[in-house]
């Protein structure tokens, strides 16, 4: 990557104030100051500013998020701000999201630089189980709620859903544990049973719950113990 915008992406510089910084030759690399923009780095090459290190390698990093509606859980921009903004710029670097949300789905969203690890979260055969706190738009009958718990077939697919755990928490309002992580599940299974999800907030994956202390928009790193959870 180019230093210059290494500096921007992973240091939160503008562009203008990294190039100016490296032209008057206030960035080492190494123990070499460099000039040079355009010049490749490594990004998990420590830099120097002024002799302070920006960034040492530091192994994997794992957050969890308290994602606000209206953000987007994809790493491209599709015209909505991105939850990835809600970081600092040197803790979003390099960082993907491990599963998931809609644009206008709340709750936990977990991101790390870690595949291995998050293929372990979203990968079909692990069944990691999560739980969604769902408000409908109409009252749900406990028939329906028996065909969530056994499994219900999703428009356009043959193989029916996982049998999930469904909690009534008032005449409109559940928790769903689903086990899989299809396109849209919930929605998807929510209106095959004929009726319509309004808001839907992610409180659990696996053995991990959304931090009650983090308001919407907040973030923090996940301890030693929770990243062994998984
Ligand atoms: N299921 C959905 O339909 N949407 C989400 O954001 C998550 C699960």
């Amino acid at each position: 990557m180019r230093l210059d915008k290494l500096l921007s992406h992973a240091h939160g510089l503008t562009r203008s104030t990294a190039q100016r910084a490296i032209r008057s030759g206030r960035i080492q690399l190494a123990s070499e100051v460099v000039r040079d923009p355009a010049r490749q780095v490594d990004p998990a090459e420590p830099i120097t500013f002024d002799g302070k290190t920006l960034f040492a390698p530091s192994g994997p990093r794992y957050f969890m998020l308290h994602k606000p509606a209206g953000y987007l859980s994809t790493t491209e921009d599709g015209g909505h701000p991105l939850a990835l903004d809600l970081l600092t710029p040197a803790d979003r670097y390099g960082l993907h999201s491990a599963g998931r949300l809609d644009l206008d789905t709340t709750g936990l969203l977990l991101l790390t630089d870690d595949g291995q690890w998050s293929h372990r979260i979203t990968s079909p055969r692990h069944h990691c189980a999560k739980d969604y706190r769902l408000q409908l738009a109409e009252p749900i009958a406990d028939e329906a709620l028996d065909q969530l718990r056994q499994g219900v077939l999703l428009r356009g697919e043959e193989q029916p859903t996982r049998p999930a755990e469904v909690e009534r928490l008032g005449s409109a309002e559940l928790r769903l544990t689903i086990f899989e992580g299809r396109y849209h599940q919930v929605k998807r299974m929510v209106a095959a049973v004929g009726n319509r999800v309004v808001t839907l907030h992610r409180e659990r994956i696996g053995p991990l719950r959304l931090d009650p202390t983090l308001a919407p928009g907040g973030y923090r790193p996940l301890t030693a113990e929770e990243i062994a959870a998984f």
